[in-house]
């Protein structure tokens, strides 16, 4: 089809100016363009161990069933995970992915003009979600730990600001936020403004720390908790993501749900990762130490790096961000660059890691 006839349609200005969002890049891409075998994907934050055989027999009971809608509202999925969270069910929604909830929530709040505040750089569907929305994007630099700048946070908020979103911890630099400086940036925002906790990531966190969940919902009722199945479940590509918030602000979030946008399949999945937490919370403990063995040894040799709490590892090495990834990638490590700014690594198998160190000992670290 000739590509220089104009495209038919009239998006909308905000739809028209969008960059589209650009996926970590697979390993057989990077296969195909280097010439080279074997490459390993680290760059996309997902669980390196395929999903549990529970879970896999539970998706395969399901798809016989799939002639049939699946619950709507995903109800024995809620009620699980709100029995788990010790919330109600109406304080729960699920959607395909976080993203999916997380595109809900911003089309349920924002339109022409309105402000989002997030610190930057963080999850890049933020910005594309709010320009979606035709919303206007205020961020805030993140601090010199590469963490989150409450204050500054806060003193960005006008009457204008509809949402803010922090991710905790952040992707990509995987350093948490205080649950008590959520508490501040929440009473600061008030009820007029949702603030969006994003803890994608929060299984990788240690166990006996902050739980946006615990400390915020119930207490604070302009807070919305965004979490996934996507990392530490490994679900990734099955799409199952969740809300807990005040009962009337997840009933507003639900009404612009895609009709049965959590398919059966997703549903089915959920249900036996939930039942199979203490096995996910094995894995977990793998991940999390396989971390601690990457960090050391980075840390060992020179570089500086944000802590880590999610299942990734961040190199603020600014302008070489593209050029470090190239590199890497031409010896079959497929990392995420942002450019400017860093390289995002995702951690894998044990075997996965020491490709990566064993690729990254090529390139001089850089420390503070
Ligand atoms: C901070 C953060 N939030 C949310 C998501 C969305 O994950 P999913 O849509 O798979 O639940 C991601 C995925 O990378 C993420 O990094």
């Amino acid at each position: 089809m000739s590509t220089t006839e104009r495209t038919p349609g009239r998006p909308r200005p905000a739809v028209a100016e969008l960059p589209a969002y650009r996926p970590g890049r697979d390993a057989s891409q990077a296969e195909a363009e280097h010439g080279i075998t074997n490459a390993i994907k680290l760059a996309s934050n997902e669980n390196p161990e395929p999903a549990l055989a529970a879970i896999v027999d539970a998706i395969s009971a399901a798809a016989a069933g799939v002639n049939r809608y699946a619950d709507h509202r995903a109800t024995p999925v809620r009620a699980a995970l709100a029995d788990h969270l010790g919330v109600d069910i109406e304080q729960v929604t699920v959607g395909s992915g976080s993203s999916g909830v997380l595109h809900q929530i911003f089309s349920t709040y924002v339109a022409d003009g309105d402000e989002v505040l997030f610190p930057w750089r963080s999850f890049e569907v933020y910005p594309i979600y709010t320009r979606l929305a035709a919303g206007r994007q205020v961020d805030v630099p993140l601090n010199d730990e590469l963490g989150v700048d409450v204050d500054a946070l806060i003193a960005a908020l006008t009457p204008a600001t509809k949402v803010v979103v922090v991710a905790t911890p952040n992707n990509p630099t995987g350093v948490l936020c205080s649950t008590a400086d959520l508490a501040r940036l929440a009473i600061a925002a008030g009820d007029d403004t949702i603030v969006v906790v994003d803890e994608a990531y929060r299984e990788f966190a240690p166990a006996d720390g902050d739980d946006a969940v615990r400390d915020l919902v119930g207490r604070y009722h302009n807070v919305v908790v965004t979490r996934t199945l996507s990392k530490a479940q490994g679900l990734a590509g099955l799409r199952l993501g969740y809300a807990i918030g005040h009962p009337g602000v997840i009933a507003d979030i639900d009404k612009g749900a895609v009709p049965f946008a959590v398919n059966a399949l997703a549903q089915a999945g959920a249900l036996a990762a939930i039942a199979h937490a203490d096995e996910i919370t094995e894995r977990v403990e793998r991940i999390v130490a396989e971390r601690s063995r990457v960090v050391e040894a980075l840390r060992a040799v020179g570089w500086w790096l944000p802590e880590p709490a999610g299942n990734f590892i961040y190199l603020p090495v600014g302008d070489g961000a593209v050029a470090l990834a190239v590199a890497l990638e031409k010896v079959g490590v497929v990392v995420r660059p942002f450019d400017g700014d860093g390289v995002r690594v995702t951690i894998g198998t044990p075997a996965e890691n020491d490709r990566f160190l064993a690729a990254i000992a090529d390139h001089a670290p850089v420390g503070r």
